[in-house]
């Protein structure tokens, strides 16, 4: 019996693969390696000392994605294949519904096919739109703002429906919050093409030289220092909250809705100032305009995961930078 980790070549998706691999479960991958590399493969099996079955495949393709259910005894799949970045979703936002709503529904088909009826899908907190008031809880109106939001939102209608049109489905929609961190050995961590849109990998930019400074978007918002208010999680309790959520959609049918943050909001000078005194290294930066879209503040109200998973985050912010500068400073090229 095998967990099905699409984008298992990712950023959540490889943290996902270690942890899982240490709890032994038996896991495949499935990754067109759009915005991952190969080598982070290796890596896993560095950290597990396991091995496990790799496919590169696009979920898109039904048949070679059927081929896979049909060669492995597949009992669960966590779905993180996905395109992510919000600005890019804006200027090309047909692949991002091809690729993000398309890939829900092929995977689908082909799980119902192959009578594989339990998922964990990757949410996003952007479903919770501009105008909710953080704390956020999981039954607060949701809306987006851009398409990227959009598939999230869209991809969680989909599985709702498919389970009230089939009671059989086991199904985990988790709202991650803001992911930075890397695993504590170096090895695997964030690996952005191109100028990172996100704010820890610019800062591990800045710090390893990459980058002159940070631009901090606003300093007037109504947050207690003006800067954007975030609840930032270390990827590692991220990928553990996963685990819970397969325990959970193995011994339940139904949808449930969680989402995964540590509950905290800090600001971007509270994280640039826990970067500093966790490693050491001076972050330059200037205040700019505002980034249109942003909201002031978008902190999550975790109990529910608490309470129906039994998790919570261990790590702190110091922890989350520690581990992101180890990683960068020790692959100052990426992987
Ligand atoms: P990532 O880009 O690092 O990982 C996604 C992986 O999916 C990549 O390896 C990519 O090559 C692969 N992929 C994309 N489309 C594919 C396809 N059609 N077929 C096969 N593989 C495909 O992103 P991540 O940060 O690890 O995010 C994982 C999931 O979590 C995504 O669905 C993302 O939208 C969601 N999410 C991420 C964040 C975040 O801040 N990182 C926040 C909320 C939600
Ligand atoms: C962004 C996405 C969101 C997505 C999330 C995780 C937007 C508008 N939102 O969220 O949909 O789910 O990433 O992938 O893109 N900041 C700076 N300077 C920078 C970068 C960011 O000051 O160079 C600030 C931002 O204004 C914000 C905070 O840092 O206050 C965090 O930004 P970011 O890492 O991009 O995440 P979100 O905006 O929360």
């Amino acid at each position: 019996m095998s967990i099905l980790i699409t984008g298992g070549a990712g950023y959540i998706g490889s943290h996902t693969s270690v942890e899982l691999l240490n709890a032994g479960y038996d896991i495949v991958i499935v990754d067109n390696f759009s915005n991952s590399k190969p080598e982070v493969l290796n890596r896993i099996k560095e950290l597990t000392g396991k091995g496990f079955k790799f496919y590169e495949v696009d979920v898109l393709d039904k048949d070679a994605l059927s081929q896979v259910f049909s060669e492995n005894h597949i009992e669960a799949v966590i779905h993180f294949a996905g395109l992510k970045s919000v600005g890019e979703s804006v200027a090309m936002p047909i692949n991002y519904y091809y690729n993000n709503i398309t890939g829900n529904l092929i995977l689908a088909e082909v799980m119902a096919k192959h009578n594989v009826k339990k998922i964990v899908f990757s949410s996003s907190a952007t479903v919770y739109g501009m105008n909710n008031i953080s704390p956020l809880t999981e039954d607060l109106p949701l809306s987006t703002t851009n398409p990227y939001g959009s598939t999230k939102l869209m991809g969680e209608q989909i599985f709702q429906d498919i389970y009230v049109s089939d009671n059989e489905w086991s199904i985990a929609l988790l709202r991650y919050f803001n992911p930075i961190g890397a695993h504590e050995s170096g090895r695997i961590g964030e690996d952005p093409k191109g100028i990172p849109n996100n704010i820890m990998p610019y800062i591990t930019q800045v710090a390893v030289g990459k980058r002159e400074k940070l631009n901090v978007f606003g300093d007037d918002y109504d947050t207690h220092d003006g800067t954007g208010v975030r609840d930032y999680i270390h990827v590692v309790d991220l990928a553990k909250g996963h685990l819970k959520a397969v325990e959970k959609i193995m011994g339940t049918k139904g949808v449930k809705i969680y989402n995964l943050g540590t509950g905290i909001g800090y600001s971007v000078l509270d994280l640039v100032k826990n970067f500093e005194e966790a490693t050491g290294v001076k972050v330059p930066y200037v205040i700019t305009k505002r980034r249109p879209g942003d909201i002031a503040a978008c902190f999550s109200d975790p109990t529910k995961a608490l309470k129906e998973l039994n998790w919570k985050t261990e790590k702190t912010l110091k922890d989350m930078c520690k581990d992101s500068w180890k990683w960068q400073s020790n692959n100052p090229k990426g992987y």
